[in-house]
């Protein structure tokens, strides 16, 4: 926390130290932005263990993502590691599509904008993430995460953000715990945003 408040660590660094805080051994997860798969990496690393029954679902638009995500993979995780993966080619509004039923979630991670380094024309759009945002929290355990890194410095980021804040801030507290981190004199810096199931 004291790396991001200083500059020194990004707010997707801030992300994954709050996963390893949530996630635990044998967990269900879905990476709904995979990118170029260094989230997807930090999410095993936090499921895998010996019986190999953690489980991470990830999804992208984009072919180059998976592609490019597939390939950090494969030179990263051991066999069995690799095994407790699964990519899918579609919209992350469909993840209820793709993961089993009645599996509920540990972790949900949204990590906004577009693919870096590839077509900023392909980016996120607020339905579809709404849609997602929705289908996350069907999904999600009690004591689970929905994790939403949000690019307002782009155009459409802050018509997203927008979006991503009509729905935590309409969450009953009673049910949901909603945070986020932003650097009010940094306008155009990312935002975390933290939708905790109780
Ligand atoms: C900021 S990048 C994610 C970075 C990634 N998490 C990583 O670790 O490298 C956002 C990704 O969301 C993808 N995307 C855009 N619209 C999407 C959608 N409707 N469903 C799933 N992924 C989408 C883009 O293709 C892009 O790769």
């Amino acid at each position: 926390m004291m790396g991001y408040i200083f500059g020194k660590k990004k707010a997707t660094q801030v992300a994954h130290s709050v996963w390893s805080h949530i996630v635990q051994k044998g967990d269900t997860v879905i990476d709904a932005t995979c990118g170029n798969g260094y989230d997807t990496l930090a999410m095993v690393k936090m499921v895998a263990d010996k019986t190999h029954s953690g489980h991470v679902y990830v999804m992208n638009v984009q072919k180059v993502a998976l592609e490019n995500a597939s390939s950090l993979l494969d030179e990263s995780l051991t066999s069995d590691e690799r095994g407790l993966v699964e990519l899918f080619a579609i919209c992350h509004s469909k993840m209820e599509e793709v993961v089993p039923k009645g599996v509920p979630m540990r972790l949900v991670t949204f990590n906004l904008g577009y693919l870096p380094g590839g077509d900023k024309a392909l980016m996120t759009r607020s339905e579809t993430t709404l849609q997602a945002l929705e289908a996350a929290k069907r999904m999600l355990a009690p004591g689970g995460l929905i994790s939403i890194v949000v690019y307002v410095g782009h155009p459409g980021g802050r018509e997203e953000y927008e979006a991503v804040q009509a729905f935590d801030s309409g969450l009953p507290v009673e049910n949901w715990i909603c945070c986020k981190l932003q650097m009010p004199n940094r306008p155009l810096a990312p935002i975390f945003v933290l939708v905790l199931k109780r």
